[in-house]
């Protein structure tokens, strides 16, 4: 049943290819734009009159919901605020007509979730629900329901159903886009040949990615630092969280610029900083980060895409991922970032599909 991996995770790891081509195919029949209007669970008059996107989430699903915000708001400059649906639920959110709140939970029944959607509701909010799970208790508390197609995720450490989950919030963006016109056709019809090209592109990452030297080399460390900035940063929080929740190795992801404003006092020799350097307009300010990283002697690790040749100058190790669209890197930035957490925790002798006091669904608040 593990296909001739050896864990889950690593399975669904190699099955992310797949996962996206599935969730991408018939939506993405046209060459200038998204479809969503033939879904049966979904009705496209949810998004006409959307002032303002709310996301309601916890974990993974959060980040992915934070890295669909860049999105959301460049593309179809709608704007999209992030809670964490166990805090959103209890702090009487000024909520109502006009606004699209998404909740994305892979599992469809993460208990605050679904109290966060269900809250939003009864305020007139319309509620939309990205899920895995055909069925769950979220495609009933929903107005409308977007799937992940990403197949049966049974590794505690969610990877397959995250970038699935960023697949639609990115299909999600053009969708909008299109119908507010904030995107031309030409830059429309560019953003889905890429995005058409990210399957292939996860299969030629995967197949060249080799991060058990690295792994070697920092699998006794005490503490990872993640960096980011932009659609880089939850990257890097979702780096942050695969690595402890299977290592067990205390993590912080940190925005780049506001190291300087405390994180930086952790940083020394023995300290592995994790950076996000893939392409962007903010890549000079990343590179800058680096540097100051590396004056305090701590060992950078970067991830950057195969045309960042100066990165090699600042880092000791870079993990190169295929370039592609600034906004659709996290797709593959994170899969290096899953490897490596794999791979540590592999050396470190864990149960990776089952790490201690974590259960794939978490019905209780
Ligand atoms: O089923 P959900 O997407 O609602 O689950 C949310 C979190 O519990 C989940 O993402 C958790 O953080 C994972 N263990 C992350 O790998």
């Amino acid at each position: 049943e593990k296909g001739g991996f050896e864990t889950f995770m690593l399975k669904e790891i190699h099955e992310q290819a797949d996962a996206v081509a599935e969730t991408i195919a018939d939506r993405t029949v046209r060459t200038d734009g998204v479809d969503l209007a033939e879904e049966a669970s979904f009705d496209e008059a949810l998004l006409h009159g959307v002032r303002r996107i709310i996301v309601v989430a916890c974990g993974t699903s959060f980040h992915a919901g934070l890295i669909g915000r860049y999105a959301i708001e460049e593309w179809a400059r709608v704007p999209v605020e992030l809670e964490v649906a166990s805090e959103y639920r209890y702090r009487n959110p000024i909520v109502g007509e006009g606004d699209l709140v998404i909740g994305i939970t892979q599992s469809g029944e993460t208990a605050d979730t679904l109290a966060a959607m269900r809250l939003a509701r009864e305020r007139g909010a319309t509620v939309l629900a990205i899920t895995n799970v055909m069925g769950s208790q979220a495609t009933r508390d929903a107005d409308g329901v977007l799937y992940t197609r990403a197949g049966l995720e049974i590794g505690v450490a969610a990877t397959k159903t995250f970038i699935c989950q960023v697949a639609v919030m990115y299909l999600l963006g053009l969708r909008l886009a299109e119908l507010r016109g904030t995107l031309d056709v030409a830059t429309r019809t560019r953003l889905m040949t890429e995005l058409k090209r990210v399957p292939h592109e996860i299969d030629a990452l995967l197949s060249g990615l080799d991060l058990e030297a690295i792994a070697r080399q920092h699998y006794q460390r005490e503490f990872f630092l993640y960096l980011g900035r932009h659609v880089g940063l939850p990257v890097a929080m979702e780096g942050a969280l695969k690595l402890k929740e299977i290592s067990y190795i205390p993590t912080d992801a940190y925005a780049a610029g506001e190291m300087k404003h405390g994180p930086i006092a952790l940083l020394d020799e023995s300290t592995p900083v994790v950076c996000i350097a893939t392409d962007s307009p903010l890549l000079d300010k990343v590179v800058s980060n680096v540097q100051e990283v590396r004056a305090r002697g701590a060992h950078v690790i970067a991830i950057a895409s195969e045309g960042n040749i100066e990165i090699g100058e600042h880092a000791e190790q870079v993990i190169r991922i295929p370039a592609m669209d600034w906004m659709l890197q996290p797709l593959l930035a994170v899969i290096p970032l899953q490897l490596l957490a794999y791979r540590i925790a592999r050396l470190r002798g864990l149960n990776v599909d089952q790490p201690r006091n974590l259960a794939k669904t978490v019905t209780v608040e």
